[in-house]
């Protein structure tokens, strides 16, 4: 289809996320045949590379990272990238870039259509649409233009109202793809498949049945010499504000009418609408935020966030977030939702557990099991399903069995990565597992309050490497009678 024929230019392309995430994504959708033939990779950025140089890294980079042989189809690949040193933050540059993107349009017959890929710092997201304006490079006349923006959509409400209007100055809503990766993630978009096509659970999928959910995202690793970005973020900024709470929508949302972008869109906007505002008397409760100390973990002594590069000496910032929350619509009323994330904890697991309510009479004691679907959402991608059986032997004891279904017992097509699938997504002009404008101001609307609660009381609670965070995480849960699951 001639209209995915498109040139990708990568605003920061001697970044660390170009590197790591989005040329081997490029990459392999190239060695699958996903990418129209007709395609150019375009890098930009400050440092004088020539196409040449820039390649041959890209190349070198590609090889490590993919474990590639040096080969033809590499090769072929990386005769499509191309470099064209700027400086983003002035206007008159672009006039060279203008250039290029013509010709590259020519040489490659990409009919003038191009992705801006914004993997800059953020200062610079505001910057760029607007110099590309200036000259004319925003106008869908020539081809089709879109513009991918990578997070922090903002650094809170104000500043991400700010630069939404920014955008929009320059770029139509239709025009912007705003990622959150956790939405190109094929376990996140099954819930929706899970939950509406069948017949055996969607009528279980409320507040009828359901007692509480959990959704957890555990990190083992630390800030990885991240540490000066991530001391301005914390989790949540970096992890709850978008991931999480995305994920969260695919959980609760209505069943959209149709499967197209705005009617799915538009009922995860509706629930991040009726989440119920958290003021500062039950965040004093329902909010637990914690930092990682310096420990040893299986012999190997880490240090603690505060000891990382980058990060402050005295920091308050939150390597751990656990928050209680409620959604106030007719689907979820009384059910609370117990979220939490961290770095540094025991494993890397990213899950949704839905706990149902028990039967109503205990005809068989109090002890039996309770029913629980876990959504394991990375890694070993699949569905639990946990629930009682009679204990064989005399009298009517039950124990807790399990059912199981893992993505990797499935024949058929690799699954591809969300960084794959999000470009895919925007080459193609479909923005459904994309951000839209409302949801990600709807998000701040309900985060804020909670940055502001943390920011005017910066007690964190300590929690030791390798451990599943702070025992007042565990206490708003056993408050309510309840308690986590510790996923291995
Ligand atoms: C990123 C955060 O958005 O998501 C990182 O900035 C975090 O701090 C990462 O490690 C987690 O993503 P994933 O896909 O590994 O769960």
């Amino acid at each position: 289809n001639h209209l995915d024929n498109n040139c990708i230019a990568i605003f920061g392309a001697s970044g660390d996320l170009t590197r790591r995430k989005l040329i081997p994504a490029l990459y392999h959708l190239y060695a699958t045949k996903q990418l129209s033939a007709s395609f150019s990779i375009l890098g930009i950025s400050r440092t004088e590379y020539s196409d040449t140089t820039y390649r041959t890294k890209i190349k070198e980079s590609l090889i490590v990272s993919e474990k590639l042989e040096d080969s033809e189809q590499l090769n072929e690949f990386c005769s499509h990238i191309h470099y064209q040193p700027l400086d983003t933050a002035d206007k008159a540059n672009y006039a060279a870039l203008k250039e290029r993107l013509a010709a590259l349009s020519e040489q490659y017959l990409t009919a003038g259509n191009i992705i801006y890929y914004l993997s800059t710092p953020p200062s610079l997201y505001g910057v760029i649409p607007e110099c590309l304006a200036e000259h004319g490079l925003n106008q869908n006349d020539d081809g089709w233009k879109r513009l991918i923006v990578e997070k922090p959509f903002g650094y809170d409400k104000a500043s991400a109202v700010a630069l939404d209007e920014q955008l929009h100055r320059f770029f139509a809503e239709e025009q912007i793809y705003r990622i959150d990766h956790y939405l190109g993630k094929e376990t996140v978009q099954n819930l929706l498949v899970f939950r509406f096509s069948n017949g055996l659970f969607e009528p279980l999928w409320n507040r009828n049945y359901i007692d509480h959910v959990e959704i957890t995202s555990a990190e083992s690793i630390g800030v990885e010499g991240r540490g000066g970005y991530y001391d301005g973020a914390g989790a949540m900024r970096d992890m709850f504000q978008n991931h999480l709470l995305q994920v969260l929508a695919m959980v609760a949302m209505e069943p959209p009418a149709l499967i197209n972008s705005n009617a799915i869109r538009n009922e995860t906007v509706k629930v991040f609408q009726s989440l119920h505002p958290l003021d500062e008397k039950a965040l004093e409760h329902d909010l637990v935020l914690g930092q990682y100390t310096a420990s040893k973990v299986r012999g190997e002594p880490l240090l603690g966030y505060r000891e990382e590069t980058g990060v402050e000496a005295e920091s308050s910032t939150e390597t751990y977030v656990a928050l209680k929350l409620s959604i106030d619509n007719w689907r979820w009323n009384g059910v609370p939702f117990y979220v939490r994330t961290g770095k540094r904890l025991p494993t890397r697991v990213t899950e949704v557990v839905i706990h149902f309510k028990k039967t109503p009479h205990p005809v068989f004691g109090q002890n039996t099991p309770d029913n629980k679907l876990v959504i394991r959402i990375q890694p070993d991608e699949g569905i639990l399903m946990k629930f009682g059986l009679k204990k064989p032997g005399a009298g009517f004891e039950s124990q807790e069995v399990s059912m199981d279904f893992r993505y990797d017992s499935l024949d058929g097509d690799e699954v591809l990565t969300a960084y794959e699938r999000l470009l895919l997504d925007s080459i193609k002009g479909d923005p459904t597992l994309f951000a839209r404008s409302d949801a990600v101001l709807a998000c701040w609307d309900f985060v804020q309050p909670i940055l502001d609660v943390a920011q005017s009381n910066p007690t964190r609670y300590g929690y030791a490497c390798g451990t599943w965070g702070p025992k007042e995480a565990d206490e708003l849960l056993s408050r309510d009678g309840r308690e986590w699951r510790f996923p291995c």
